[in-house]
């Protein structure tokens, strides 16, 4: 009997990195997993590598339509939904300073990390709490904890995707809906985009600002996650699980 055995979960962005690693591990404790990417390829790969339980749905997080049609399909298909991993997300330029930032770009970067989050609880926790309850996990950052000078729209994003989870944990536990939702927090990770911020010349200096001593590893994201889709974590909801090899401790 697997952690997740028998959930449906859906997991965005599972084409690459932390939501592939991620949508692996949570199949292989027994979820039904559906991956939802802009990329199809990568989201096909991913089904691909799984095998047998998981399927692929196209999907741009940023669109309230393509939100719609995603969830009506999978609960659809699998008769309910347990679990959303709100894992899709994009850096933007790499180093960005607010004062060059465009406004184009700045809204770019929301449409992605904060309207795709807030459209995946809009339309994911009706069909979660239909479903007889469940787990949203919303995917921020180290960055939504410090300041970001070289990653100015992007640290904005994920301080309000902390803080958004926190409103919908709390909104959705008084009105005992049976939905918990949390935010994970990763340092840097070793994913393509963890691969533009640690570059040949870069690299060895980030490795040393963290305790541990290494680059975490999209698995390492991925266990905090399957801890907080699965029952283990039933009472928890509002938190934020910082995975960061030490860098928010120092
Ligand atoms: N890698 C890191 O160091 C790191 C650190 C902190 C937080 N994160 C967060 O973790 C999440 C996953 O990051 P990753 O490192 O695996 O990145 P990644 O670039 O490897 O993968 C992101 C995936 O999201 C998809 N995607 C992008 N825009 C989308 C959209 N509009 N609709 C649907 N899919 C879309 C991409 O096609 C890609 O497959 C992101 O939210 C990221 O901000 C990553």
């Amino acid at each position: 009997m697997g952690r997740v055995s028998g959930k449906v979960v859906l997991v965005t962005g599972g084409g690459s990195g932390i939501g592939r690693a991620t949508a692996v591990l949570l199949a292989s404790e027994g979820a039904k997993v559906v991956v939802t990417d802009i990329n199809r390829n990568g989201g096909l790969e991913t089904v691909q590598r799984i095998g047998g339980q998981a399927s692929f749905i196209e999907q741009d997080t940023s669109s309230e339509v393509d939100w719609k049609r995603v969830i009506a399909e999978v609960v659809g298909r699998h008769g309910g939904l347990h679990g959303l991993v709100n894992n899709a997300g994009i850096l933007g330029k790499y180093p960005s300073r607010f004062e060059d930032e465009t406004l184009e770009e700045w809204r770019r970067i929301l449409s992605v990390n904060v309207e795709g989050v807030f459209l995946g609880c809009k339309h994911g926790v009706p069909a979660v709490r239909d479903s007889g309850g469940g787990s949203i996990v919303n995917l921020s950052s180290l960055a939504a904890l410090v300041g970001t000078p070289d990653l100015s729209s992007y640290g904005a994003t994920k301080g309000a995707v902390r803080q958004f989870t926190k409103t919908v944990a709390i909104d959705c536990a008084r009105r005992r809906y049976k939905v918990r939702c949390n935010s994970v927090h990763p340092g840097v990770i070793a994913t393509p985009m963890g691969d533009v911020l640690t570059t040949d010349q870069a690299r060895q200096r980030i490795i040393d600002r963290i305790p541990i001593g290494e680059l975490g590893q999209p698995e390492d994201i991925a266990n905090g996650i399957l801890f907080l889709i699965s029952e283990e974590s039933r009472y928890i909801t509002g938190s934020e699980l910082v995975i960061d090899g030490g860098m928010h401790a120092i």
